[in-house]
């Protein structure tokens, strides 16, 4: 079928042109969102599933509805260096700019840039052109303790979206990212937001691993936080993801083919995109059949390995390829530790610290005590089908 007209979307945080089951957490979303602006206690969330589950567009849609709903919104990827103060600055300098608009805010916006021109000064953050034009506050948000001073930063900020009859929702992808410090400074004022029941709301992204740093940065974490799984879609959720964009461009697909995409994807959504892309291609007339579905296998495996996959492995050094390679020839995980360990003629003990690099990469987690994953799914096979090229 004609390419200018494929609706499917596969790509890191590419909007899919149907949302397929994700409906209760988006609902959740909006009550949460709706219940800050009445002033009344919501629980953040943090979105936790491996790699293409389809974190990131939840994320975005979150944002677009807490905006269409009237909140200020600020949204981060966390990447693997740079500290969450020196992200939230402008952020944050921006949201008290758009706050300041509202008469009745102005005092509390007045107080919240003094307390933010002093948590710039106390951590020596860049803030370049932002022109915080106003004495910082001594006393607030300037000891130089992250934990003490980003609580007070965002209770300001949250006063500041009260007094506006506003709210403001903070939205970082990639949570697993932040450093330990930089998670508890967030979890604490989250913690102090929520006592003090301001409109401040938090919604984050990560890979499963973020239920045990939040734990064990901040050991209330788990009652502060929504965890909604997000996961691979349910067999009628997989074939409405795969059907519904085919009639919306006026064509068919065969139910013979949502089958054999939903077994071969095991419902991964960004597996989804890719299969459907690849079988529009190939279709002739008006349907998608069972053989077109069929041979967009091979095309599917070629376009996942050279990009999905291969940038993740891309990212380990020989001796962490090694590693991961071990785990996938034991075959299907979780693994133990001690397995990959024997495999590899070495101790657990001895191998915990390359552990730890690849899982501070974000290509394996624990999902409990001894045990081991990829953060990836089905990555094991994209390893054992290119053994040869890879080593
Ligand atoms: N609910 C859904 N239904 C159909 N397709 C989806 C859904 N959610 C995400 N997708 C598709 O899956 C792919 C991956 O989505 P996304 O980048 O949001 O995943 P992610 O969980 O953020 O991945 P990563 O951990 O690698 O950042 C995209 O191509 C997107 O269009
Ligand atoms: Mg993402």
């Amino acid at each position: 079928m004609d390419p200018v007209r494929n609706p499917f979307a596969p790509g890191a945080g590419s909007q899919p042109p149907e949302l397929a089951g994700r409906q209760l957490i988006i609902e959740d979303a909006r009550v949460a969102i709706e219940r800050a602006l009445l002033g009344k206690p919501s629980r953040s969330q943090m979105f936790l599933g491996l790699r293409g589950v389809g974190k990131t567009v939840l994320l975005n849609a979150v944002e677009t509805m807490a905006k269409e709903r009237g909140h200020f919104t600020s949204i981060i990827e966390a990447p693997e260096s740079k500290p969450l103060g020196e992200l939230l600055l402008p952020r944050v300098h921006q949201v008290l700019r758009k706050l300041s608009l509202t008469d009745n805010a102005k005092a509390k916006v007045h107080d919240a840039m003094r307390a933010l021109r002093s948590f710039a000064s106390a951590f020596k953050f860049e803030y370049g052109d932002l022109a915080i034009a106003v004495d910082p506050e001594v006393g607030i948000a300037d000891s130089g303790d992250l934990e003490n001073d980003l609580p007070e930063l965002f209770v300001r900020v949250g006063e500041a979206a009260k007094a506006a009859g506003k709210a403001w929702t903070l939205l970082i992808d990639e949570v697993q990212y932040l450093g330990q410090k930089d998670l508890a400074a967030l979890i604490v004022s989250l913690h102090k937001i929520n006592q003090a029941n301001l409109p401040v709301l938090f919604f984050g992204a990560g890979l499963p691993q973020v239920a045990a740093l939040s734990g064990e940065a901040k050991s209330y974490a788990e009652r502060l936080f929504h965890y909604p799984d997000i996961g691979a879609l349910s067999e009628s959720d997989a074939k409405a993801a795969i059907r519904q964009p085919v009639n919306d461009e006026g064509a068919r697909i065969e139910d013979d083919a949502l089958t054999e995409i939903f077994l071969k994807t095991r419902g991964y959504p960004y597996f989804l995109q890719e299969w459907g892309h690849q079988s529009w291609n190939l279709a002739q007339g008006d349907t998608i059949t069972l053989n077109d579905a069929r041979q967009a296998e091979a095309r599917t495996l070629k376009r996942l390995d050279e990009g999905f996959f291969k940038v993740r492995f891309d990212r380990l050094t020989p001796k962490e390829r090694e590693y991961v390679i071990a785990m996938a020839k034991l075959g299907n995980g979780p693994y133990r530790s001690s397995d990959i360990a024997d495999a590899l003629g070495e101790t657990a003990q001895s191998l915990g610290p390359r552990r730890a690099q690849i899982i501070s990469k974000g290509m394996i987690y624990s999902p409990s005590h001894g045990d081991i994953a990829f953060t990836v799914p089905m990555f094991n096979n994209y390893l054992i089908r290119n053994l040869a090229i890879i080593v």
